[in-house]
């Protein structure tokens, strides 16, 4: 069996929704103390929906594969929606990924939930 699903493969090659957002609304930024790793989300929010998602991953293949895809995933979604993302959602989505790199998927959710955050604390100042 090939290590990587070709959804992986595919989201590494052709991220989508790679980029910044000029005036986004939630920004979150993680990063993986061990691998080095730093993942930035933004989001665009009106009305709690999200209405574009973009991000930068500066950091593995995997990484990368599980940002596009958990772009996909919220993109269009409720708030409410997108915190329940959970980096498990993203790996079977993404046809799985091998054990040791299930890690590069938890950026992804910590990300989202951090520009969440980030857009709620915004709305309350
Ligand atoms: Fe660090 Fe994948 S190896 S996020």
């Amino acid at each position: 069996m090939a290590l990587y699903s070709e959804k992986v493969m595919d989201h590494f090659r052709n991220p989508r929704n790679v980029g910044v957002i000029e005036d986004a609304n939630g920004i979150g930024e993680v990063g993986n103390a061990k691998c080095g790793d730093i993942m930035k989300m933004y989001l665009k929010v009106e009305d709690d929906i999200i209405k574009d998602v973009k991000f930068e991953t500066f950091g593995c293949g995997s990484a990368i594969a599980s940002s596009s895809m958990a772009t996909e995933m919220i993109k269009g979604q409720p708030l409410s929606e997108a915190m329940k993302l959970t980096n498990k959602a993203v790996a079977e989505a993404l046809d799985g990924l091998p054990d040791y790199k299930m890690h590069c998927s938890v950026l992804a959710e910590e990300a989202i939930k951090s520009a969440i955050e980030d857009y709620e604390k915004r709305k309350e100042a």
